[in-house]
């Protein structure tokens, strides 16, 4: 009960953020709002690229005070423009991140995410793989191609949600992350995602999904139902590279994309697995 009035309150806010007038917050559940054209886009409006040639406004200032404390208790931000410049503040200390002492010498160059600011939905992945550490972008390589089909196969586009990495530095030999790589990374994340305050979040693969959540629990145990974390709606699903091996899971991911899909209200029941 409780989680489905925090739900519609932040439903409530997400239109609010997104400019819609006449929604009044209620003590009981409210009755969801009817989905937006383009729900995997920006909140209420369809999905176009930030404006590349707005301004950020002074709302911006803090939130570039809080880049430095805590971001959370910076006041949202209701414009890509905001959005684009506070992530830059984030991602100006990324490029030049020294945390992990090895990765910071191996990696070629940060890979900090890429897509709307203004998304209902997050793409969460582990790490770059070496052609992302090659061109600075998460999901470029094989992986990044099935995820593009994934994301296709959800009536969305690359562009209207944002893409990310657990570790925003490539792991040499594609190893997995190691826990004080990802405690180092984790304020650059929590970050991204308190700018981005996205309604729900995929996680790509269990490094993704028990690194957020925080949990020990396996993949296979995960997936299916959503989750929630901190009051975001979260889908664990088998990340692509998997698929890759294992083409059999596609099945699942189809029915963990129906799943989330489903809570976003974007139709897709009637495309085939
Ligand atoms: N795998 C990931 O988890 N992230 C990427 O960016 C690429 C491959």
């Amino acid at each position: 009960m409780a989680d489905a009035r925090r739900a519609a309150r932040q439903r409530i806010e997400s239109l609010q953020r997104a400019g819609v007038t006449g929604v009044r917050k209620s003590r009981g559940v409210q009755k969801a709002a009817p989905a937006a054209k383009t729900p995997g886009g920006e909140k209420g409006k369809s999905a176009a690229k930030p404006p590349a040639t707005s301004q950020p406004t002074e709302a911006i200032a803090p939130v570039a005070k809080a880049v430095e404390t805590t971001i959370a208790a910076a006041p949202p931000l209701d414009n890509a423009a905001d959005r684009n410049a506070a992530l830059n503040l984030i991602r100006e200390k990324v490029v030049h991140c020294t945390r992990c002492k090895e990765l910071c010498t191996t990696r070629t160059q940060t890979v900090f995410g890429v897509g709307n600011p203004m998304t209902r939905l997050v793409f969460l992945g582990e790490a770059p793989g070496a052609d992302e550490d090659k061109q600075g972008e998460p999901f470029v390589g094989r992986a990044g191609q099935l995820l593009d089909k994934i994301i296709e196969a959800c009536t969305l586009k690359r562009e209207q949600i944002y893409i990310l990495n657990i570790l925003k530095c490539r792991p040499p030999g594609n190893r997995n992350p190691e826990p004080d790589e990802a405690a180092n990374c984790r304020e650059y994340l929590e970050g991204q995602l308190d700018i981005i305050r996205p309604d729900f979040i995929c996680c790509l693969g269990a490094v993704a999904a028990r690194n957020l959540l925080q949990t020990e629990v396996p993949i296979s145990k995960l997936r299916g139902k959503l989750q929630t974390w901190r009051g975001v709606q979260v889908m664990c699903t088998y990340h692509p590279a998997y698929l890759l091996r294992n083409p059999a899971a596609k099945r699942d991911v189809w029915e963990d994309m129906k799943t989330l899909m489903r809570a976003m209200g974007v139709d897709v029941d009637k495309k085939g697995s």
